[in-house]
């Protein structure tokens, strides 16, 4: 198969490297002539390091490097069997690709985005034939995260699913296929993660540092919440919170903080600005934790409940199967474990006990407990085994 990549930036270069790793002829497509020497560099840099390493010899390199075609020309992608686009996000500029692209290939070529928060069958849309058209949803850096999310549209063809599937399989990325809504299923289920963390924090029961060594020690999780939100940067982090919080038409679930939009504003968008809620400054000591069990367990299960209410949500709702969004969580975002595995461990009817415990105490929408959790702890069931 003939691989094309549009768009040469963070993901479309990685994307691009994968592909002519796994031995397609890759046509890698950028508007502007700057990007696409950029990612030639970078290409160069990366397999000069894995030579170094002994990953690859100086032939294997030349030879997947000889792979790509770097090009500013779309028609370059007129032969190729499945085209990945992967330019900035925007509704508007992605569906004019899609019908320029559409235009110019064979007609069973198959038409993916790597969108992570527009509807894919709004993209699709702006094909004739729509059924060509589905999310194919990695994550960054490409080459190393194993997930790769599918999202057939509404009017994604089974055979597209299946077809685009089989070629993500053999590029030996773990596949989980989920329904077109916001978020897919990584960027739905852990939203809590930040946005419960925030909320304790601002109820003033712990500082960041305390939180994040909760969910570090305490919960195995590789990151605290401040330290990934520093990493992935607030104003990255927020414009997404913000949009799936929109997305989801105001459920409050969802809601954004003002502490990271503060952060935000102010400028502290965390490691990259070199000030977020920890301060990377050279010489500034790192705040130490409060590291009292009691409190840390109290922050740990509040967080890890509400992870829980979204994952069995998210069930509920078929936005994935069971086996999928507990395999998203763990090799998208690094969990410990699956979700649905660690609601089965803690007790199905000590989440719903908790839940409701903070729904009374709250009054507030945002700890309502999924109507799967309530219904499974009345059954007495799990949900595996
Ligand atoms: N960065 C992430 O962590 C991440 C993860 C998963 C998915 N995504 C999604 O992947 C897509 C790309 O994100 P990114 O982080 O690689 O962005 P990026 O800004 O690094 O790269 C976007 C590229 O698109 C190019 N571009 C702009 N206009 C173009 C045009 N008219 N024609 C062709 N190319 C054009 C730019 O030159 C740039 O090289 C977005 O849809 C984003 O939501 C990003």
């Amino acid at each position: 198969m003939n691989i094309g990549v549009i768009g040469a930036g963070t993901m479309g270069a990685g994307i691009a490297q994968v592909a002519a790793t796994f031995g397609h002829q890759t046509v890698l497509f950028d508007a502007f002539p700057e990007a696409i020497e950029k990612a030639k560099k970078t290409h160069e840099k990366i397999f000069n390091r894995l030579v170094e390493k002994g990953k690859y010899s100086e032939e294997q390199k030349a030879e997947i490097i000889g792979r790509i075609t770097y090009s500013n020309q779309l028609e370059d992608c007129k032969n190729c069997d499945l085209v990945i686009e992967a330019v900035i996000e925007k509704l508007d500029l992605k569906k004019k690709i899609f019908s320029d692209l559409e235009a110019l290939v064979k007609p069973e070529t198959i038409l993916a985005t790597n969108t992570s928060s527009l509807s894919v069958a709004s993209i699709a849309a702006a094909c004739k034939n729509s059924e060509r058209v589905l999310g194919i949803h990695f994550f960054n850096p490409a080459p190393l995260m194993p997930l790769v999310e599918i999202v057939p549209a509404i009017q994604t063809s089974k055979e597209v699913l299946q077809k685009a599937k089989a070629v993500i399989d053999s590029w030996k990325k773990v596949t989980v296929i989920t329904k077109d809504t916001p978020g897919f299923i990584v960027n739905r289920v852990a939203r809590p993660f930040y946005g419960e963390a925030l909320r304790i924090y601002e109820e003033g029961f712990a500082d960041f540092a305390t939180i994040d060594w909760a969910m570090k020690e305490l919960g195995g999780f590789k990151m605290g919440p401040f330290e990934l939100m520093d990493f992935i940067g607030n104003d990255v982090n927020y414009a997404v919170t913000e949009s799936v919080f929109a997305a989801f038409y105001y459920d409050q679930r969802y809601k954004p903080s003002f502490t990271q939009k503060r952060h935000s504003e102010a400028g502290w968008l965390g490691r990259k600005s070199g000030r977020g809620y920890y301060n990377y400054a050279e010489g500034v000591e790192m705040p130490q934790p409060n590291k009292d069990e009691k409190l840390g367990n109290d922050i740990l299960w509040r967080i890890q409940v509400m992870l829980i209410n979204e994952a069995a949500d998210a069930l509920y709702l078929n936005i994935a199967t069971k086996e999928d969004i507990d395999l998203a969580m763990t090799k998208g975002v690094n969990y410990p474990k699956g979700l649905l595995q660690w609601a089965d461990e803690k007790g199905i009817q000590h989440c719903v006990d908790t839940l409701d415990r903070l729904h009374n105490e709250y009054l507030e929408d945002r700890y309502r407990c999924s109507p799967l959790l309530r219904k499974m702890a009345k059954e007495n069931t799990k949900f595996f085994g």
